[in-house]
């Protein structure tokens, strides 16, 4: 089995690029997943451009910390079992935490995500969230994890807790592709999976805004970047519920589109 994991989708470029990507390399794998919180100019997902990934062959679709940004989010989650907001949100939130998709062979994988809680919002354990989920499964099909947080030392442990017991735990929100992709017990494990936008950029934001903020200490709105943008991702191959391989994906598109994809 083959799994394509899409990573953080940033605004009109990032949604340009990874839409380009699913339709050209899509049908190579067996699962598309697709993390898109930053794709309606940096902040959440809107109901069009969730069903603008979908329509391009994503099958699963994950949020993050922006997942209430966009009012019309949690309307959303409510709808649609495969768009899918962190597990470890507090009971009672709107959506699915873990979701579970059958491929047309007759077999099943679940795809869950779990926010860190360093230097982010807190929130319920994802240790324990992540444990649950497990035990539910119980080996039966595969699992592949979302991990979304800013921690380099937080995604490394929780990469570790579920080694051997989960097919994928691949880092998302720090928007840099890391290279320490390795396989841990049968856990294909990446720190972070990488930003799809423009990567000349503060993490998907034009430069000029953010260093204002950082050297004026005064307000000004942040604008997404534009130009020519890049997927980042991974490539995850896996046999019975353990990986046996994994591989970073960066892909840059030849052009920078028509310009007609302006952001909300
Ligand atoms: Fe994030």
């Amino acid at each position: 089995m083959r799994i394509l994991f899409i990573g953080d989708v940033f605004a009109a470029p990032g949604l340009r690029a990874a839409r380009s990507y699913l339709r050209r390399e899509g049908s190579a794998y067996d699962l598309r997943i697709v993390n898109g919180e930053n794709a309606t100019g940096g902040f959440g997902l809107a109901r069009k451009h969730y069903q603008q990934l979908r329509d391009a062959g994503a099958d699963v679709v994950t949020l993050g910390n922006h997942t209430f940004d966009q009012k019309e989010t949690a309307g959303l989650l409510e709808e649609s079992p495969r768009l899918i907001r962190a597990l470890n949100y507090p009971p009672g939130t709107p959506g699915l935490g873990a979701t579970t998709v059958d491929l047309p062979d007759g077999t099943r994988v679940t795809v869950a995500q779990v926010l860190g809680r360093l230097f982010m919002e807190a929130m319920d354990d994802p240790f324990r969230a992540l444990d649950d989920l497990l035990d539910e499964v119980n080996g039966a099909h595969p699992v592949i994890i979302d991990l979304h947080a800013e921690a380099t030392s937080e995604k490394k442990v929780l990469g570790w807790h579920v080694a051997g017991r989960a097919a994928a735990a691949l880092g998302t929100h720090t928007h840099v592709q890391t290279a320490d992709e390795q396989i841990l017990d049968g856990t294909a494990y990446l720190t972070d999976v990488g930003m799809t936008g423009v990567q000349t950029s503060s993490i998907g934001m034009a430069f000029e805004e953010v260093h204002h903020r950082f050297t004026k200490k005064t307000p000004m709105r942040y604008k997404p970047a534009r130009g020519v943008a890049t997927v980042c991702g991974a490539a995850i191959a896996i046999e019975g519920t353990r990986a046996t391989a994994i591989e970073r994906i960066r892909w840059t598109e030849p052009h920078e589109g028509t310009g007609e994809e302006e952001d909300a």
